[in-house]
């Protein structure tokens, strides 16, 4: 019989995941945007709207990063496979490639360093995701 209930485990995975949604389903808004902010035709529309993304964009991802040590100090690690270790352990490089790569996307202004940081956190925040539920659901 299959139950259903709100537990700190439920709000745990729920922030984590809420949190993850605004970081990398945010990314697919903005680049869905970016045209017709580019074809607005105002100076600096694309650049306001990445910043005003930022201001909701970083706090999630906070959210997302301590949720996440949250999440490792209630899985009981000393009991996972190694496999689930190793999918861990790239999921965490590709989350601090996804933060990092945003970063030097946001202060760089060279449009080809912008393009190439702003696909790789894209890519690296998708599979994290993929891989995260691996964790969960694997
Ligand atoms: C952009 C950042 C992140 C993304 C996209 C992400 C994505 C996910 C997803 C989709 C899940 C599955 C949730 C579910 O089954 O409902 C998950 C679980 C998990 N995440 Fe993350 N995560 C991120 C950051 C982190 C960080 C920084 C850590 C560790 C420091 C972490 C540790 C974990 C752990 C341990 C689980 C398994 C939780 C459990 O089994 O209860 N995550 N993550």
């Amino acid at each position: 019989m299959r139950d259903a209930s709100i537990s700190l485990d439920t709000i745990r995975i729920f922030l984590h995941v809420l949190s993850v949604c605004v970081w990398v389903g945010g990314q697919f808004v903005m680049l869905a945007l970016l045209p017709v902010l580019r074809g607005a035709g105002v100076e600096g529309l694309p650049k306001q709207a990445a910043q005003a993304f930022q201001r909701v964009a970083w706090p999630a991802f906070a959210v997302a990063f301590f949720t996440g040590i949250w999440n490792i100090f209630e899985v009981d690690m000393a009991n996972t496979t190694t496999r689930y270790s190793v999918i861990f352990g790239i999921k965490f490089l590709l989350v601090v490639a996804s933060g990092a790569a945003a970063w030097v996307h946001a202060v760089s202004t060279k449009p080809a360093i912008k393009g190439m940081t702003g696909g790789l956190g894209f890519v690296a925040g998708i599979v994290a995701i993929l891989l995260g539920f691996a964790l969960t659901h694997g």
